[in-house]
């Protein structure tokens, strides 16, 4: 209706500006002939008044004249001489025309005659001057002609132009818009009968021809929309995330390609298989996904009973107990283990994503192992995919090339890539010995994950720099060799509610039995880090704050305890190696240089936790302390959010982490700033109970939007209208037999 009541005002303003124009030629023509029709006027009256004129006395030539002027156009009349003399005139005869006023020419007997139309006190006249004749008559007869009437004529001449073009152009737009109106009535009646109609009992769809590939695509989106909308700002849900998929992707499952497994079986000292849960954010965030979507996560098969707890193909259902999905084992020589993980993986990649200050170390050796065990995982991908599109999630630095390689084999696969840690700059990429097979690989992917933008914008740059491509900023979109890959940021976050949450005991329980166990006085406040034992974690930094805060701050001597839960992690590298000593003679210093009657500043537990461990530390402790030198998002930060249903622990969060754009009500702090970080301590730990609940309250709400459902659905979303697009788009292009 809005734009119908647009169109009109412009159709008006057109038609105003057409009338206007129309109407002044109109009078300025009318003009012209009325001025010629009293020239012509003026003569008539002439040839009639000469005969009374001739020899005439000047009262008689008074009475012709008078005479003449009953005409009721002409105004007035007068005789003069050619010198500007006035023989006789009428009655009120205009002074601004008298025969004085009037040029030569006007006057001269011998012209043929000479007129003009000048503005006179009363209006518009035309002036005629012509010699009356005769042998020796030298009198010229002066006719007045009042011309108001034309300016009278010309207003009505305008009214009525502007009356008639807005008739036409009321009758023009109403019969426009119920033309429109009509034709996209039976328009979207008929789209509508072809999307709302049944199919054929032989599966045969009854649209016409040319609406197929418009119609089925409508039909999703309409479906897709409608459902997005009933949903629009509901929380994110396992349920929800389940619809999306069945709904949008048809998927009966998910595929995820992780190195890491979630469950990996060991054989105990005592001989018995135990499952344990590893440290990794990747398995944190991608296991409640797995246990909503269900479907088949492929990993590295790495316990020591792994191969004793898989069926013939390589297969077993978990979680233990409550089996949702399938985990799919892959196996690794010592080779393949040490080139494609420790190798080019962690001694690579790694630090060449994590601006830390390690130096990357690429050997063409571990590239090549790299390569083939990347082969190796596309394959399996194959084998386990149900049809020629399978949803596949690739999760991590350890499968760049994987995305390209399946594309190989599967071109219809949805592929959705998660680079879980930061991207480094262009320049720094350029490191990479093979930049170009990185990015290549990568690109291979429906759609490129990252957490942040900062990260998808310096992978853009790589792109650009590395690749003949083709960047759509607006899109967010690489396009190499016609195909488009969508490079989007998806902060990663953890499960809400978490189910490790809800089987942790309460609070005042988790911190009676913790404080027990480390023998902790009441008084005693406890400080919580956990991490891997790995260099990008600033656990050094960290231990270094807790020993600055003793130092400048001895009221805390004695009343605080900083417990670092340490899980050794990657220990065949050097570095890491290294780190692990460090970090001990660090704890052990501080412990050396403040520890008194039985309590001790640091405990470094340096052995692997469970989550029902971790998560009683999370309850028990007074702050938790996450100082990453640099970490793509951090879900350490979101674990202990999630875990604090009390309201109660204040967060202290490197700002170098991505997760400290979304948890800003925690103490940011810079890890390498040693006095602030400790500042940030002892600030968290005199925390009025107030302000840690209404902190904590606000990064719950945030966490409770913002979790893990949301981060793998709109991942999915985004894939779903690439799938769309391209699907559209194969339909559209012209196939073998199509009409020219
Ligand atoms: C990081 C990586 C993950 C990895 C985790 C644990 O979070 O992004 O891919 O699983 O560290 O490391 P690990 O080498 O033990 O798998």
């Amino acid at each position: 209706m809005r734009s119908f009541g647009r169109f009109a005002l412009v159709l008006a303003a057109f038609l105003a500006l057409v009338a206007w124009g129309a109407s002044e030629l109109f009078n300025r023509q009318a003009f012209a002939w009325a001025e010629r029709d009293l020239a012509m006027r003026a003569r008539f009256a002439l040839e009639g008044a000469r005969p009374a004129l001739a020899g005439a006395s000047p009262a008689e030539a008074r009475r012709v004249l008078d005479a003449l002027v009953l005409d009721e156009r002409l105004m007035a009349a007068s005789l003069c001489l050619p010198d500007g003399a006035t023989l006789v005139r009428t009655f009120g005869y205009p002074a601004g025309f008298a025969c004085g006023r009037l040029p030569p020419e006007a006057l001269s007997a011998a012209a043929a005659g000479w007129d003009r139309t000048a503005e006179g006190t009363s209006g518009t006249v035309h002036v005629t001057a012509l010699p009356v004749g005769g042998a020796a008559d030298r009198r010229v007869l002066v006719l007045v002609h009042d011309m108001s009437f034309v300016d009278r004529r010309a207003e009505t001449t305008r009214l009525y132009t502007f009356v008639a073009f807005a008739l036409v152009g009321l009758v023009g737009a109403v019969a426009a818009a119920a033309a429109a109106r009509l034709s996209w009535i039976s328009w979207t009646t008929q789209l509508r009968r072809m999307i709302t109609a049944p199919f054929r009992a032989a599966g045969q769809f009854t649209t016409p021809r040319r609406f197929q590939p418009l119609v089925a695509d409508v039909r999703d989106l309409l479906a897709t929309l409608a459902a997005e909308d009933a949903k629009a700002g509901a929380t994110w849900t396992p349920e929800r995330l389940r619809h999306v998929l069945r709904r949008n992707l048809g998927g009966e499952g998910v595929i995820v390609v992780a190195n890491r497994e979630p469950y990996i079986h060991e054989r105990g000292a005592d001989g018995t298989i135990h499952v344990t849960r590893p440290a990794s954010g990747l398995v944190t965030a991608l296991e409640p996904v797995m246990r909503a979507c269900s479907g088949t996560w492929i990993a590295h098969g790495s316990g020591s009973a792994d191969r004793e707890t898989v069926d013939r193909r390589d297969h077993v259902r978990v979680p233990p107990g409550q089996e949702a999905y399938d985990l799919r084992r892959v196996w690794l020589s010592r080779e393949e283990e040490q080139g494609f993980y420790y190798g080019l993986s962690n001694e690579g990649l790694w630090p060449l994503c994590h601006m830390v200050h390690a130096r990357p170390e690429f050997r063409s050796r571990d590239w090549e192992t790299y390569r083939r065990v990347n082969a190796r995982f596309a394959e399996t991908v194959a084998e386990e995919a149900d049809g020629p599109d399978p949803i596949v999630l690739v999760q991590d630095y350890h499968f760049a090339l994987l995305p390209r390689y399946l594309r190989e084999r599967l071109p219809r696969a949805t592929i959705i890539t998660f680079w879980h840690i930061p991207w480094p700059t262009a320049e720094r990429f350029g490191i990479c010995p093979w930049e170009r097979e990185v990015l290549e690989g990568l690109l291979g992917s429906t759609v490129v994950g990252f957490h942040t933008q900062a990260h998808c914008n310096n992978f853009l740059e790589s792109v650009d720099r590395f690749l003949e491509s083709r960047i759509d900023r607006e899109r967010h979109s690489v396009v190499v060799g016609g195909r488009e890959t969508l490079v989007r940021p998806y902060p990663i976050s953890v499960e809400w509610p978490s189910h490790w949450a809800a089987e942790t005991a309460p609070a005042a329980e988790c911190r009676a039995e913790v404080r027990r166990q480390l023998g902790l006085a009441p008084d005693v406040l406890l400080g919580v880090g956990v991490d891997r034992l790995d260099y990008t974690k600033g656990i050094e930094e960290r231990l270094l704050a807790v020993e600055l805060l003793l130092e400048r701050h001895p009221a805390w001597r004695g009343r605080f305890t900083f417990v670092q839960l340490a899980a050794p992690s990657r220990t065949v590298i050097p570095a890491y190696r290294e780190l692990n000593d460090r970090v001990a003679a660090l704890a052990t210093r501080v412990n050396d240089r403040f520890a008194r009657d039985g309590w001790l500043p640091i405990v470094l537990l340096r052995r692997h936790h469970e989550p029902p461990a971790i998560f009683r530390m999370y309850r028990a402790a007074d702050l938790c302390y996450v100082s990453s030198l640099h970490d793509g998002m951090n879900l350490v930060a979101k674990e202990f959010v999630a875990a604090r249903d009390d309201l109660r622990g204040v967060l202290v969060l490197s700002r170098f982490t991505g997760a400290a754009r979304e948890l800003s009500e925690a103490l940011i702090v810079n890890p390498y700033d040693v006095e602030a970080a400790a500042t940030a301590l002892a600030t968290a730990l005199s925390m009025p109970p107030e302000e840690q609940e209404d902190r904590m309250r606000a990064m719950r709400a945030m966490l409770s939007e913002l979790n893990v459902y949301r981060w793998a659905g709109k991942m999915l979303l985004d894939a779903t209208r690439t799938r769309r697009k391209d699907r559209l788009a194969t339909r559209l292009s012209p196939g073998p037999g199509a009409a020219p």
